[in-house]
């Protein structure tokens, strides 16, 4: 058994290094060399699911149908700040098939965000929870909302960025109209003297909208008590998130909340909170002695599940004529909606490129309007669209190609911490993207063509973390027949989780990937993994099968030693057989070993180790994109987009592929498309749903060209993978807004890039 040790290890969640102290493999885990004989690792090995997600055997927690199952739907505030006065629920209680109807007050108060509770009679947004109604269908929960007669004092409220942080605005939490009272500022080195030293200097503002997460699958919870144990379907990205907080919330021992989420169909960072109507469909399960199926409509996705804060940001950027960049400043603003979020987007400008001076404030302002949440990197797609914006202004200026003068400023390390990255391979990124999308052929004068209709190229850069890290714990179990059983507490979002743990246990053992089966999502059954964000789950999880995989090896080398009457030395494991060295005995399959074992399995919990000390891990890319605008309507269309990415070794080209493409056309969408739409006279969000609130379709989508740069970065961790998960959809927007710019000669510094703008500026 290897040795472990407990000790504090760190890494990245996004933007914020977190130490733990935690259980790592005292010798770390031993790094996976990128060699020829990779049999499987590296492969584009379909997805083991594949069936089971075609045929639709796949359960999702959308389709668990419990027996006796009750039907729970919530009743949610008309206005954007109010208080209630009194509640009468006794007519929707009266409604034959209503069960049990739950409010502040038959509730106990249970705590939410910081200053708030579960059931909060202090509404703070149009869609605020006021009460939860279980019945025998969701159709009868549904009229019984209508019927719960509901007395408001209505408040004055605020649903502007920037109205919001002006001292006219109404206050609705303890800590003021700022997140935490504060703004937040950075300074390094000094932007004085940078500007001063400065050839050309560059100012502008830049908007991106709130944009909201729209997984396909809703949010959604069943759950089941048996005493006082539950058992929680959930379609979430972190299992043991979800189990640790609604233990919580409801008093409970964490070994009596179950939560299993073996399909999820997507999550893009707006299912990384536990939901409140997890707890409400407990609390009402335990009411009414039935199990409960609570899923959210569409329209409460698009009120009440998080959004990407919307952002203005003020930039100024000094450069020297050969290209230097002298000093850059921004202030942001951003909206965290009704409870507490930071709505930051400055870590491009603090990290993409080489700077010496660098000076931000960011201001996070509440507004009576849904709570912003996480969203596929969060902040940086607003953060890269500025900032890759106001870069290629600055290199027109002084004449220089936009790609040359990102490589004049190319960070050698972290511009932050001086930390040297584990690996930056953007350089080649560069080479090899600009060459595919044909660089050299972009039109040195914007808008230069003939004709209404016009193409362009743009490209910008993109920066992340993905560096996973412990604790992360995989077990794997092998059976006497040979076949095996992975085991982990981790989850599979539609992101490939299933196969890239097959895939690890069958490289190292050397067997087929068929022999695998892989149980995931399931806090009772899979040790301990982490959340299913911030890109972190290849390069956490990954690293402990291996692990995991190689003890067994181990174990399975010694067993046979002993039976072979040979020393270990002398004995050469091929393809799951074991030879001695020189051929005198016959050879033993991994079954005969565990065949011959009293256990009749061999069972090994592998530890994913700690990140190396002193390092930066982060993922770098660039993508290009080429637009053609009709400049007489003013449509944008994505002719071609090529991303070429340093996110260490590919680990399954296939699933790395579905990551890029939604990311590419996500990105895509956000940079002309998708917008939430709010009614400054009534607070409400106007486009509650998928026909007013736009996303592409399969005939917007560009051809896409996924590039990696071929290396493992072992330095990160054992597998050489950082995470792909997010990469792809932070420099999309930014591109394309440059690409834009170059088909029209005219700067749109609004996200999205819809029609009016295009022929507003064009006008202008
Ligand atoms: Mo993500 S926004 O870390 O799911």
């Amino acid at each position: 058994m290897t040795n472990r040790k407990l000790t504090r290890a760190k890494y990245f969640f996004e933007d914020s290094e977190i130490e733990h102290l935690t259980e790592v493999p005292a010798d770390g885990n031993q790094r996976m060399e990128e060699t020829d004989a990779s049999k499987v690792i590296g492969k584009p090995v379909s997805r083991v699911d594949g069936y089971n997600k075609v045929s639709g055997s796949a359960l999702f927690t959308f389709d668990v149908n419990l027996p006796r199952m009750a039907h729970a739907r919530t009743l949610r505030s008309p206005y954007p700040h109010a208080k209630i006065r009194r509640i009468d629920t006794s007519k929707a209680e009266a409604l034959p098939g209503v069960l049990a109807v739950i409010t502040h007050e038959n509730t106990s108060e249970i705590p939410w965000y910081f200053d708030s509770f579960l059931f909060d009679p202090h509404l703070r947004y149009a869609g605020d929870e006021i009460a939860c109604v279980a019945a025998e269908t969701e159709a009868i929960a549904e009229r019984a909302l209508k019927l719960i007669e509901v007395d408001y004092e209505v408040l004055p409220f605020v649903v502007d960025t920037m109205k919001a942080a002006e001292e006219t605005s109404p206050v609705f939490h303890e800590e003021g109209r700022l997140v935490f009272g504060e703004e937040i500022t950075y300074e390094r080195g000094d932007v004085e003297a940078g500007f001063a030293e400065s050839d050309v200097i560059v100012e502008d503002n830049y908007t991106t909208q709130a944009a909201v997460h729209n997984p396909t699958e809703p949010h959604c919870s069943v759950v089941k008590w048996d005493g006082d144990k539950l058992t929680v379907w959930d379609s979430t990205q972190g299992i043991y998130g979800v189990r640790d907080e609604v233990a919580e919330r409801l008093g409970l021992p964490e070994s009596h909340v179950q939560v299993i989420s073996h399909y999820m169909g997507g999550g893009f960072g707006t299912k990384l909170e536990t939901g409140k109507y997890t707890v409400m469909a407990a609390l009402l399960a335990r009411k009414i002695g039935r199990p409960v199926r609570i899923a959210l409509t569409r329209k409460e996705m698009n009120l009440a599940v998080g959004n990407r804060p919307d952002s203005l940001q003020q930039l100024k950027v000094g450069a020297k004529k050969d290209g230097t960049l002298t000093a850059m400043t921004t202030t942001t603003y951003g909206a965290a909606g009704a409870y507490r979020h930071r709505a930051i987007c400055y870590w491009p400008i603090m990290t993409m490129y080489q700077c010496a001076n660098v000076q931000l404030a960011a201001y996070s302002t509440y507004t009576n309007l849904g709570k912003a949440r996480a969203f596929r990197a969060p902040g940086h797609p607003q953060g890269t669209f500025a900032l890759d914006s106001i870069l290629d202004d600055v290199a027109e200026k002084i004449g220089m190609n936009p790609l040359e003068f990102r490589l004049k400023n190319y960070a050698e390390i972290d511009q932050v911490s001086q930390r040297p990255y584990t690996s930056k391979k953007l350089r080649e990124a560069y080479e090899l993207g600009a060459a595919k999308i044909g660089w050299t052929h972009r039109r040195k004068t914007p808008g230069s063509d003939s004709g209404p209709i016009k193409r362009g190229l743009g490209m910008a850069s993109q920066i992340w973390w993905g560096s996973g890290g412990p604790p992360a714990a995989v077990t794997v179990k092998l059976n006497n027949d040979g076949s095996v059983r992975v085991l982990a507490g981790t989850q599979d979002l539609g992101t490939g989780t299933y196969t890239i743990l097959a895939q690890t246990v069958a490289e190292v053992l050397e067997i087929p990937v068929e022999r695998i089966q892989v149980t995931i999502g399931d806090t009772a059954v899979g040790p301990y993994c982490p959340m299913s964000g911030g890109s972190m789950t290849a390069p956490s999880v990954t690293p402990a099968a291996q692990d995991a995989a190689l003890q067994l090896k181990d174990a399975l080398l010694s067993g046979a030693a002993t039976m072979l009457e040979v020393s270990e030395e002398n004995l050469i494991y091929k393809d799951g057989v074991i030879h001695t060295a020189s051929g005198e005995k016959e050879p033993l399959g991994i079954a005969d070993v565990v065949q011959r074992l009293r256990e009749r399995t061999l069972v090994r919990t592998g530890l994913r180790a700690a990140n190396p000390e002193g390092f930066m891990i982060q993922s770098f890319g660039v993508q290009f994109a080429e637009v053609e605008v009709d400049t007489w309507t003013g449509k944008v269309r994505v002719i071609r987009i090529v991303a070429a990415h340093d996110i260490g070794r590919t680990l399954n080209r296939k699933l790395l592929e579905n990551q890029f493409h939604g990311g590419i056309i996500m990105g895509m969408s956000y940079a002309l498309f998708e917008e939430r739409i709010v009614d400054e006279s009534t607070g409400k969000v106007l486009n509650t749903n998928l026909h007013d609130y736009k996303i592409p379709t399969i005939a917007d989508t560009p051809e896409i060209d996924v590039i990696t740069v071929p290396h493992s970065d072992t330095k990160a961790n054992s597998m050489g993978a950082k995470g792909c998960g997010e990469p792809p959809i932070i420099p999309t927007a930014a591109a394309i807004a440059n690409a834009v710019y170059n088909a029209i000669g005219v700067r749109i510094n609004s996200l999205p890039i819809t029609p009016d703008k295009v022929l507003n500026a064009l006008n202008a």
